[in-house]
């Protein structure tokens, strides 16, 4: 019997040259504004040619950290990756923070060597950043206390489908300077769309990301207007959006902020100070009776679950763009 011929061992085992294409989405000002006009384009086609997508992601595998509860960015993620081929490992971390049991950067060394991407739930932002500077592989942000960048693409990317050309629209955010804030104020400025975002005092956005928000801002056109009256940010807006007054992570707090945010409440009356026909915006879950009354949540102007509903195709494209190019991580030594 002739013996199969066994290719050179070094085949195997030469370091593998690649130029490394891996990107993360830590935060929404790690898309330029081309990159996020890009990301647009691709979640348009994607959500109208689904079959078209199918396979784009087959034999991919995306692991998702998960230290607080959710059902939009649970679902949406692994329901689009399933819908581009490819499959996802789901890992619940609400018992036990991530970096516990072992350092963030050794669980990054280990699954950048099974699986394509990582999509991570924290608390601590720089849990998420530290994955992304230790793992070679994407690492997506699915919310942290800092930012929520996959709920601001979505949120303007329906405003798109909405309106159309954003530069003539102008949202106003209500309520707490916090993670949502943050990430529609820098995706506003990367699409150069106008926002104003009031918040009582002491809760007004992180200074660093308003710096950020408007540097951006002026290369695009964009204003961002932090204000502490709510009247003031939602006169004339195509849009109002709000969140809930305490984040997960704040529930000792929410007794205190119901009073304090009181009279940033999103009813009728702030409601009629909007521009005719304008949209209710929230990233959900929403709390009716507190941030927003249930007449304007449950109105035909509330957009809410549009909103929802894009999450997923944006999610999509953004899987796409990070893990659909094929490229994969530099083989590294143990010590590497
Ligand atoms: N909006 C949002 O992120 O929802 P979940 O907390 O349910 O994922
Ligand atoms: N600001 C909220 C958003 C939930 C999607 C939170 O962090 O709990």
């Amino acid at each position: 019997m002739m013996s199969a011929r066994i290719p050179e061992l070094t085949a195997f085992t030469a370091p593998v040259e690649q130029p490394v294409a891996n990107r993360d989405l830590v935060s929404a000002r790690d898309f330029s504004p081309e990159e996020t006009q890009a990301l647009y384009q691709v979640t348009h086609i994607i959500k109208h040619r689904p079959a078209d997508f199918r396979g784009a992601l087959a034999g991919k595998q995306l692991v998702l950290f998960f230290e607080k509860a959710s059902l939009r960015t649970r679902l949406t993620f692994e329901s689009g990756m399933a819908s581009l081929g490819g499959t996802s490992l789901f890992v619940d971390q609400t018992q036990s923070r991530l970096g516990l049991r072992e350092p963030v950067k050794d669980i990054a060394r280990n699954v950048e060597r099974w699986v394509h991407g990582v999509v991570l739930r924290t608390y601590e932002h720089s849990t998420i950043t530290e994955m992304a500077d230790n793992a070679g592989i994407p690492v997506i942000n699915a919310l942290s206390d800092l930012e929520h960048p996959c709920q601001a693409y979505a949120d303007f990317f329906t405003l798109q489908e909405k309106f159309g050309d954003l530069r003539q629209v102008h949202t106003a955010y209500v309520g707490d300077g916090n993670n949502v804030a943050h990430s529609l104020m820098l995706v506003a400025a990367a699409l150069g769309t106008s926002i104003a975002v009031a918040t009582p005092e002491g809760y007004e956005p992180d200074a660093e990301i308003v710096a950020t928000a408007k540097k951006i801002a002026r290369t695009t056109g964009s204003i961002i207007d932090i204000t502490n009256d709510p009247k003031r940010a939602v006169t004339g807006a195509n849009a109002i959006y709000t969140d809930v007054w305490a984040s997960m992570g704040q529930e000792a707090e929410a007794e205190e902020r119901k009073k304090i945010f009181a009279p940033y409440q999103v009813n009728n009356e702030l409601f009629s100070l909007a521009a005719p026909e304008a949209f209710f915006m929230h990233c959900l879950p929403a709390h009716r009776g507190e941030e927003v009354t249930a007449d304007v949540m449950d109105s035909p102007c509330s957009i809410v679950f549009d909103q929802a509903e894009n999450r997923m195709h944006v999610q999509k494209a953004i899987l796409l763009m990070l893990l659909g190019s094929g490229m994969s991580r530099p083989i590294r030594s143990n010590h590497a």
